[in-house]
């Protein structure tokens, strides 16, 4: 203790105690945005159809006022708005964009993009990351990329190449989702 103590009255008088204590606040700052992250595994995948639908996609998020913010932002196509961390987006049952804090992958705004092989065994990752492909072996974000202003949400109009699926047949795969209960 004492030779901490001399260590920061020492560093105090150099740089001065203000300082110092910006220094301490920025770092428990720091480890508070990490603190929020949300540690994702093969366990955190499940049948798509328990999410909350809104259009084509399901959307998740554990703390249900999250939840009910992703649902707003996405609902109401809002731009400029991030979603925040810990939601889930999902159009198609082997595809998955999840938000961590933005620091996590700065050049997604924290989106990780997940690529999965599901059966009724569960669910496997194949790929994660911000640099995912797909099953074509197409980067998640070279379509993502223009829905920039919607935190990278490409729904339709928001400037993303389409998906070479229409609606049924988007339908048709959600409701296959082999890891849903059978009724
Ligand atoms: C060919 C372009 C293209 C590629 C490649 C692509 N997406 Fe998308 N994605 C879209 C479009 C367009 C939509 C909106 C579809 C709709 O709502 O009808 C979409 C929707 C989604 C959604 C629902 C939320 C949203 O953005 O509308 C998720 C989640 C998603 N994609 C994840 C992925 C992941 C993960 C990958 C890579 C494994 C991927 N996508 C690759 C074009 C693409």
């Amino acid at each position: 203790m004492y030779y901490i103590m001399t260590g920061v009255s020492r560093i105090s008088a150099l740089v001065g105690t203000r300082s110092v204590l910006a220094v301490g606040l920025g770092l428990s700052m720091a480890c508070s945005v990490y603190a929020q992250d949300v540690t994702v595994s093969e366990k955190s995948f499940g049948c798509i159809r328990d999410g909350t639908k809104i259009r084509n996609t399901y959307i998740k998020n554990a703390d249900p006022e999250k939840l009910k913010e992703a649902v707003r932002i996405f609902q109401n196509s809002v731009p400029d708005r991030e979603y925040p961390v810990g939601t889930f987006l999902q159009l198609l049952p082997g595809e998955v964009m999840v938000k961590h804090p933005r620091q996590k992958f700065p050049d997604t705004n924290g989106w990780e993009f997940f690529a999965l092989d599901v059966s009724t065994q569960g669910t496997k990752i194949r790929t994660r990351g911000d640099k995912t492909t797909n099953f074509q072996g197409v980067p998640c974000m070279s379509c993502h990329q223009p829905a920039a202003k919607f935190d990278f949400v490409c729904e339709k109009g928001h400037g993303c190449a389409p998906v070479p699926l229409d609606d049924q047949k988007i339908a048709e795969l959600q409701a296959a989702d082999p890891r849903c209960p059978k009724k």
